[in-house]
């Protein structure tokens, strides 16, 4: 496999041009932004550490029938995954009320809901993400109603999958955001699946494992990181 141009920076990643016109290599750097790019800083080791926790999840996703972008990890910050027409929808489930959603409807932070709520949110930087609904997705023709049905469907099954690989190394999933493309006719979960697009707490003490330590200077940023992925790697 062969290394070509870099096509696209964003704020945590870089995707890369293969000489296989199916195949992007994705590059994990260690930039962390919050507030939509507003806060910028470094956190030392995350594109290794997040690259391994992205092929782990990924990977173990696949053998549970959830097809992934994912094909294989390359070197410590890169992996090999099948080009996406990336939706610009982001879903987001929570089991647990944090973030956004404690905020919006005042639900008190580390409220268990009694079941998983769904979200959607419109993939542009420009905009800042809003949050949008089935309405909207028509409306700016994001997706069609039978791909909105399917991300749901598997962001539900992939929560189930997560929660319980994540309780059994003493983990709550709070919540996490998931991206999908179009890949030869089908849809494909893409991106990633780290500390930085998901909230993941110490099961006995609700202690922060993800970037809220860096959006809300917590400290102990890179620890909380190698944490989750000694935990989740078995390293
Ligand atoms: P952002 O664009 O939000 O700053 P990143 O820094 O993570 O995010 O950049 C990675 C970009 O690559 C994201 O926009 C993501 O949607 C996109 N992407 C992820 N997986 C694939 C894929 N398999 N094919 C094409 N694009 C992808
Ligand atoms: P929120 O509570 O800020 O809405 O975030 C919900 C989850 O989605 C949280 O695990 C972080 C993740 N997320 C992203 O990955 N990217 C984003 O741009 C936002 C706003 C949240
Ligand atoms: N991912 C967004 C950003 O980088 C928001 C966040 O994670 O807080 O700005």
């Amino acid at each position: 496999m062969e290394k070509r141009e870099k096509l696209y920076e964003g704020k945590a990643k870089i995707m890369f041009a293969t000489d296989d016109p199916s195949l992007l290599i994705q590059h994990f750097t260690d930039n962390a932004t919050a507030f939509n790019g507003k806060k910028k800083g470094i956190i030392k080791n995350k594109g290794i550490i997040n690259n391994k926790i992205t092929a782990k999840i990924f990977s173990m996703l696949e053998e549970k029938g959830i097809p992934t972008h994912f094909v294989e990890v390359i070197n410590d910050r890169e992996m090999l995954v099948k080009k996406l027409d990336i939706i610009m929808v982001e879903l987001v489930v929570r089991n647990i009320a944090a973030g956004s959603l404690a905020n919006r409807l005042g639900i008190e932070t580390g409220t268990e809901l009694p079941f998983p709520i769904v979200e959607y949110y419109y993939k542009s930087d420009e905009l800042n993400d809003p949050m949008i609904n089935e309405w909207h997705i028509k409306y700016l023709n994001l997706a069609t109603p039978e791909e909105l049905q399917y991300m749901v469907d598997t962001a539900l099954k992939v929560n189930d999958i997560l929660k319980k690989f994540f309780d059994e190394r003493d983990i709550k999933l709070v919540d996490f955001k998931l991206e999908f493309g179009r890949h030869d006719g089908k849809i494909l979960l893409g991106d990633e699946f780290t500390p930085d697009g998901s909230r993941l707490w110490n099961k006995s003490d609700n202690y922060i494992l993800d970037k809220d330590r860096f959006r809300k200077d917590l400290g102990f940023v890179e620890e909380a990181y190698e944490e989750v992925c000694r935990r989740v790697c078995g390293e």
